[in-house]
């Protein structure tokens, strides 16, 4: 990052910013040597919650573990089916090939990059168990379709919340509205530790229990094994740093937003696509994406003028090598695999300046593509 002029994004900038906060808090930790879970992690567990609107908060150590044991809660299994989509990180997709259950993919509507609820009917099966919707950028998918059909046909829905810390679907919070959602604390994440992590927020008593002992290791009382568990523990640091950092994320997302209206304002005239905040969203703006048929160019003139960007993603699951097994062939779903090819994520992060931004928005009107 040391030489850049906009990076991608800045976590020193952030750690200076509440560095007394944070470096007491990992004090903290030090002096009680709760290393693996413990009180801080419990705390943060049930500031999470709260902040969620649930009852329950599993801390992990990582989103994909949420995904993973959020899945093995609801009895997904070898033989079953989840449906979710081919325009996410590999994550979401992975999770369910961990249980032994097969991902059945629909295409995502194009103005949300969320799965298309309209597309979810035709691929349920008597073998399907779950959907998986993902709040893709940090803006929350069409929930309440996607909750109707669930509960017509008894399927569980697990949000893929990864992204979305914060996000709201009509005033409500994301992580309170599926039967599970699934966080990841990655550090780049709107709210990030210092390392792994990942939680699970639930209403549902039971699901919460399962998840909490398949955490670590299935116990019920120490060396008293009831489930086949994993090593899936957040640890005493992450907690206490994450009790930190949710302080202040109301105010990061609200730093992000602003900065979304000034790009948005900026780029007006640019012949680049905005990206659109849908009715029922409050949009968090993990990733600020436009889109472009000269990606590449646009990507390489920024890149010219030491701006950082990124591309999520550029290959949608099914046309991953690892995935072919799935048997989706290209132009299976063709909103995904055009996306793919046209998006661009510009930077964003709260700390950004204004200065920082005018770049970037100068830089695109003076890309020949433009
Ligand atoms: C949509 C989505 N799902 C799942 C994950 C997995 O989270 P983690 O990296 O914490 O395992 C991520 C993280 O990048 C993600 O973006």
């Amino acid at each position: 990052m040391a030489n850049v002029k906009v990076p991608y994004l800045d976590l020193k900038a952030q750690y200076q910013s509440i560095k007394p906060e944070i470096d007491a808090a990992i004090a903290r930790v030090l002096d009680s040597c709760q290393f693996v879970l413990g009180s801080e992690v419990a705390a943060f567990e049930q500031e999470f919650a709260t902040y969620c609107g649930t009852a329950e908060c599993i801390a992990l150590n990582s989103g994909t573990s949420a995904l993973h044991l959020a899945l093995l809660a609801a009895e997904v299994g070898p033989g079953d089916e989840v449906i979710t989509v081919p325009f996410t990180f590999v994550a979401s997709v992975a999770a369910v090939v961990y249980t032994g259950a097969r991902p059945i993919l629909v295409d995502i509507d194009p103005l949300s990059f969320t799965i298309n609820p309209a597309a979810i009917e035709a691929a349920i099966t008597p073998r399907t168990k779950a959907i998986l919707p993902v709040h893709l950028y940090g803006q929350p998918a069409d929930m309440d379709p996607i909750m109707d059909i669930a509960r017509r046909h008894g399927l569980v829905v697990i949000e893929d919340a990864a992204q979305a810390h914060g996000a709201k679907y009509k005033g409500r919070p994301v992580g309170s509205i599926g039967d599970m959602a699934c966080f990841s604390f990655y550090p780049g994440k709107n709210l990030g530790a210092y390392g792994e992590g990942g939680a699970v927020t639930t209403s549902n008593q039971e699901y919460a229990h399962t998840i909490r002992m398949l955490r670590d290791w299935g116990q019920d009382r120490k060396y008293h094994h009831v489930l086949r568990g994993y090593n899936y523990r957040m640890e005493g640091f992450q907690g206490a740093i994450l009790r930190v950092k949710l302080r202040h994320l109301e105010k990061w997302t609200e730093a992000r937003r602003t900065i979304v209206g000034k790009y948005n304002q900026l780029l007006s005239d640019s012949g680049v696509e905005r990206p659109n905040e849908m009715p029922w969203a409050r949009h968090v703006y993990h990733v600020y994406t436009i889109r472009s048929a000269d990606r590449d160019t646009l990507r390489a003139a920024l890149q010219q003028r030491e701006i950082q960007t990124g591309i999520h993603y550029p290959v949608p699951i099914h046309l991953q090598p690892a995935y072919a097994d799935l048997g989706y062939a290209r132009g299976a779903f063709p909103m995904a695999e055009q996306a793919a090819a046209e998006v661009l994520a510009l930077p964003i992060y709260p700390e950004m300046t204004a200065a920082q931004l005018e770049e970037v928005a100068a830089a695109l009107h003076l890309a020949p593509a433009v």
